[in-house]
């Protein structure tokens, strides 16, 4: 692949030695938390008819848990639905919230639809990236800085459109962030 951040078109995988920042990282076999699968075979339950609908909870806990879906992750949560690699590969490759590989551990998605762009949201990203140190942005629309602590992306709207420019840190929701108010969130967060 030229690029190596690339996804490949064939496979729809970044190469896990060109994963990016913790490289080797992506291909680890993760240890399970204590619960971990206890807490699938629970989600399991609320499908009772079709165990396959726990698909994307059980991926949805896995990147909670692990940060990204590995090919572990992949091959464990079919084998743990009783389906082929592939039925979860598929769900990954299709929803932009799924990671296949590592990013930054504070996470800031900054919303690029009409209002928050008009309000001024590209230069906030950039205002971001600038501050964060972070690389160009790679397959997945993600820019990670070296150190592997920041991850910036733009998102589209995050339901806030009266209060734009809107964002999101980690799980938090900050509004009519100016950049002085990334500034002072960029302390808070560090
Ligand atoms: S356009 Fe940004 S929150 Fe709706």
């Amino acid at each position: 692949m030229s690029n190596p951040r690339a996804v490949d078109p064939a496979t729809q995988l970044v190469e896990p030695e060109h994963a990016f920042p913790v490289s080797e990282a992506h291909g680890a076999l993760v240890t399970f938390p204590t619960g971990f699968e206890a807490k699938c075979d629970e989600l399991i339950t609320h499908y009772p008819v079709s165990k396959r609908s726990a698909s994307l909870p059980l991926l949805h806990l896995w990147q909670e848990t692990f940060g990204h879906i590995s090919p572990q992750g992949i091959e464990w949560i079919a084998a743990k639905l009783d389906l082929q690699p592939i039925n979860i590969l598929e769900l990954v490759t299709f929803y932009p919230m799924f990671r296949q590989h590592p990013i930054g551990r504070i996470q800031i998605k900054v919303c690029r639809t009409l209002s928050c762009a008009l309000a001024g949201s590209y230069k906030l990203c950039d205002h971001f990236r600038e501050r964060c140190g972070t690389a160009t942005s790679d397959a997945h629309g993600i820019a990670s800085s070296p150190e592997g602590k920041y991850a910036v992306e733009f998102v589209e709207c995050i339901a806030s459109c009266g209060t734009a420019p809107v964002i999101m840190i980690n799980d938090d929701f900050h509004e009519a962030v100016t950049l002085q108010r990334a500034d002072e969130l960029l302390g808070k967060y560090d």
